[in-house]
């Protein structure tokens, strides 16, 4: 059989049009299929769908906007109700950095490449152009665009693509003194910013041990570099707390978003601009920021956004992953000793399983879809991830415990 017209993103692109599982509706932490079987929505789509599928809220607040005004651009002098409206409760009300401001994108990996523009822009503007370096760590996942692949740390996400950008260098994820022996190698006068995900994400599930984060901090801090947190994954609310830089009480100068703002109803991403770097580029009245995407502050991505933002704190879904976050970690400790299961992993509803040699996650993930249950596979770290809408229930996490447990009997019993 023929591969099918659509070139799956992060496939094999020879894999034949029947292997292909059509997805046809969602409702809470389930999906059907075309064939009418029902799913666990072990990992909220990805990692995005926070607020859990088929939510009324969202999809009439999306209606509305589109009834109203479908789309306009954002571009100089353009604004409209719904991205004014987000942008006052992500910077007035969440904070993920005080007295910020928000460039809104489409999605992850455009935030990333516009954080990075960002900052070399405003060393640039404060007369520091000098300043080109992006530190970031092994294993880590910063999107797909060029500065985002030069920044990540997946090898399988960089070979294929070439030569990737200048000045783009990776140490071992958790090393402090790794990450300042590159800051006096490169020179501190050529950092640009330290990137890092407060929890590293599609690399295998690693959140920071003590005082890494703040170590990043004053690292920066001592070197005048900006720290930039990319929290497309640890934003709004999975680790229990709204912002990662909440979660660990380290105050970044950028952070990077996109995901759980929408839960993923619509495509939205964006830079947060703190302080430092947003008085580099408001100093100069006649400096023209020459960046921006078309669909920046899309109203009806916006609405979505506010509809999401909204639920989630009159449910309030971050107190809700905490919770449901111990109890799927209780659950998944309670698996630690079988001979399947190498390590326990993670924060909040950002869980996963490291798996020991004779196991393989593709393999382990197949065999928990046969159970009805999705897992995602992190090859990197031989894990299995788990991080399912943050309204999961007690008995659907229990389920997923269950379901994984039953694999572990069947794969390596
Ligand atoms: C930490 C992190 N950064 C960036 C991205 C890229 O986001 P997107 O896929 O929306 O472009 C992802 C996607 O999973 C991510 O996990």
């Amino acid at each position: 059989m023929n591969p099918p017209r659509v070139l799956h993103p992060f496939a094999v692109p020879s894999r034949p049009t029947d292997q292909f599982l059509e997805i046809v509706r969602g409702e809470g932490c389930r999906i059907w299929d075309a064939e009418g079987r029902s799913y666990l929505d072990g990992t909220a789509s990805l990692w995005y769908c926070a607020a859990g599928h088929g939510r009324r809220e969202i999809i009439d607040g999306i209606a509305a906007q589109l009834a109203e005004l479908e789309a306009y651009h954002t571009f100089a002098r353009f604004t409209n109700p719904a991205e004014e409206r987000l942008a006052e409760l992500l910077i007035d009300e969440l904070k993920p950095i005080p007295d910020a401001r928000v460039l809104f994108t489409c999605g992850g990996s455009e935030a990333i490449d516009s954080a990075i523009k960002l900052v070399r822009a405003g060393h640039k503007a404060a007369g520091d152009g000098g300043r080109s370096v992006f530190l970031s760590r092994h294993y880590s996942y910063h999107g797909v665009m060029l500065g985002g692949t030069s920044a990540g740390g997946l090898p399988a996400n960089r070979d294929p693509f070439g030569t990737l950008l200048p000045d783009f260098f990776q140490v071992g994820r958790d090393s402090l003194e790794a990450m300042s022996e590159a800051v006096d190698y490169y020179g501190p006068d050529r950092i640009a910013a330290i990137m890092a995900e407060p929890v590293i994400g599609a690399g295998g599930v690693f959140p920071p041990h003590d005082g890494y984060l703040q170590g990043l901090r004053e690292l920066c801090d001592s070197c005048g570099a900006l720290l930039v947190f990319d929290e497309v994954i640890t934003g709004f609310g999975r680790l229990g707390s709204w912002f990662g830089s909440h979660h660990y009480d380290v105050t970044p100068d950028v952070t990077t978003f996109a995901k759980a703002i929408t839960s993923g109803y619509q495509p939205l991403g964006g830079v947060v601009v703190g302080p430092r770097l947003r008085e580099w580029l408001e100093a100069d009245p006649s400096y023209l920021l020459a960046h921006g995407n078309t669909y920046g502050g899309h109203p009806t991505c916006c609405a979505a956004g506010v509809a999401n933002i909204e639920l989630m704190r009159a449910e309030r879904l971050p107190e809700r992953a905490a919770a449901a976050g111990a109890r799927l970690r209780a659950g998944l400790d309670g698996l630690q000793g079988h001979p399947g299961v190498a390590e326990v992993r993670g924060e909040g509803l950002m869980q996963a399983i490291g798996l020991t040699e004779g196991l393989t996650a593709g393999p382990f993930t197949e065999a928990l879809l046969a159970r009805g249950v999705i897992g995602r596979g992190l090859p990197y770290a031989n894990s299995v991830a788990f991080s399912p809408p943050l309204i999961i229930s007690d008995e659907e996490v229990d389920e997923l415990v269950a379901a994984t447990a039953a694999v572990l009997d069947e794969l390596a019993g």
